[in-house]
């Protein structure tokens, strides 16, 4: 059996040999004051039992302790003796291989660089909420503390100021092949992502692979580096990014990535264009995948900017925020105003529908940039919507202080309905939509539309 061990850990086996550091089996292996730490975790760990989850890191970790090398992560928190004889060894190595192997192998990496352990936080938070493997960045010339002080003329502000510069990376991951999905975490340095970021998206082939970036940082966002990102090497699906502060949780990592369609679940494709301020539903109520709406948002998305319109996505804030589009209008079933507001920030605009007064305050209260109510007629898009009088309109526009927009039904022949409701606009599918000359149809009731509000 020990043997079998052994030719599984061939290579490292004579690279310990050769450094003649492998502890006798029978010898404490305590070597260094950092080994003592990392030994008393083993210790404790004596009892946990064989099911623990180990990752490419552990092998490393494990490696680098056996073959003397300083271990920048202490070996804490999983049991290292797996054969349970009282010392780490190459049998144990061995033994961690052979699990990581019996281990469903996980399609999705988290890729990190972190030099003062504010991005390793969220990246550790990021793998035990995904059970995603894990491979850290290391500098082949490590940043020292000099290197980082960004007030003087440091090694990191030099290497900023020049797009060109890749510093090596020190233990390059052999290939990222069997990974779908990449998390790449960084800290943000001079508004962007750290040179060495750069040295790694360019050593590897992206364009079949989904990039989620994530970056901590003083205060800096990350659409600088995410477009920086996206402009350097063919990426196949580049996800929208978070930023977190160093002080972010556990909770507030979940929180963002419980919104990132990581299983690809189905969603209703519906569509809500802001035109100038006038809303327009397009509804594709065929259960198409998530990511299927996202792309097409994209595509609506360039066309909307070319007219300098607005697009705002019905319902799905995953696929508004992946299509960087400008905001995401949510019923009252769907997820919080505020919710989306932390997750989305203060640019993005949060329509909300409400359908009573409270509905309103309520919504506002949690930072709603507008409110859709309704519906002021039955409408064969949205045949289960309730009715609204226009009266409960008039105490909803007269409570608020945010624009509202009319919904439900509304035509060319019936609009005049909002006069008087204090409403800011409408919004329409079939008015426009169903019409043979949809462009003639919008200018009318554009037009008639701004008389009456
Ligand atoms: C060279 C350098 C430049 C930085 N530039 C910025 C910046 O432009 N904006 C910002 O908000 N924070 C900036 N920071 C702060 C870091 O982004 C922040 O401390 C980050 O959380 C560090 O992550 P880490 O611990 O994973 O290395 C900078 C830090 C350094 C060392």
């Amino acid at each position: 059996m020990k043997k079998f061990m052994v030719l599984l850990t061939g290579i490292a086996v004579l690279g310990f040999t050769s450094c003649g550091t492998v502890p006798e089996r029978t010898e404490n292996p305590v070597q260094t004051p950092m080994h003592a730490s990392a030994l008393s975790a083993s210790a404790a760990d004596e009892t946990v039992d064989a099911e623990n989850i180990y990752s490419v890191q552990d092998i490393r970790n494990l490696q680098d302790f056996l073959l003397g090398k300083p271990v920048e992560k202490p070996l804490n928190g999983k049991p290292y003796d797996l054969n349970h004889d009282g010392c780490w060894d190459v049998f144990d190595l061995g033994l961690m291989k052979q699990k990581i192997q019996a281990k469903p192998a996980s399609d999705m990496l988290v890729v990190y660089f972190s030099r003062t352990g504010n991005t390793e936080k969220i990246a550790q938070y990021l793998i035990d909420l995904t059970d995603a493997d894990s491979y850290v960045i290391e500098a082949a010339v490590p940043y020292s503390d000099e290197d980082i002080q960004y007030q003087t003329d440091c090694r990191a502000n030099r290497e900023q100021n020049d797009k060109t510069v890749r510093p090596e990376i020190a233990d390059p991951i052999a290939s990222l092949d069997g990974y779908d999905t990449i998390f790449l975490g960084y800290p943000i340095w001079w508004g962007q992502e750290p040179r060495i970021i750069d040295t790694f998206l360019e050593s590897y082939d992206f364009s079949d692979k989904t990039v989620i970036p994530f970056c901590t940082s003083g205060s800096s966002g990350i659409a600088t580096s995410e477009k920086n990102i996206a402009d350097l090497v063919p990426i196949g699906n580049q996800l929208a990014g978070r930023r977190f502060p160093a002080s972010a949780t556990k909770n507030d990592v979940k929180e963002w990535v419980d919104t990132i369609p990581l299983n690809k679940e189905t969603a209703e494709t519906r569509l809500l264009l802001s035109v100038n301020g006038q809303e327009l539903t397009a509804s594709f109520s065929d259960s198409t995948a998530a990511k299927e709406l996202t792309e097409k948002a994209l595509k609506l998305k360039a066309i909307c900017r070319k007219y300098n319109v607005p697009l705002i996505v019905n319902d799905d804030v995953r696929a508004a925020i992946d299509s960087s589009a400008d905001g995401v209008h949510v019923g009252a079933d769907d997820m919080d105003v505020a919710k989306i507001r932390k997750l989305a920030g203060d640019n993005f605009i949060i329509g909300a529908t409400a359908k009573t007064v409270e509905q309103a305050k309520n919504a506002q209260a949690q930072g709603a940039d507008y409110l859709g109510c309704g519906a002021l007629f039955a409408s064969s898009t949205k045949q289960s919507a309730k009715p609204m009088t226009p009266d409960t309109l008039k105490q909803i526009t007269s409570t608020v202080t945010i624009p509202v927009v009319a919904i439900g039904g509304l035509t060319y022949d019936n609009i005049d309905i909002i006069s008087g409701c204090g409403v800011s606009g409408a919004a329409v599918v079939s008015a426009v939509f169903a019409q043979d000359d949809v462009k003639n149809a919008a200018e009318m009731l554009k037009e008639k539309i701004k008389k009456l509000i």
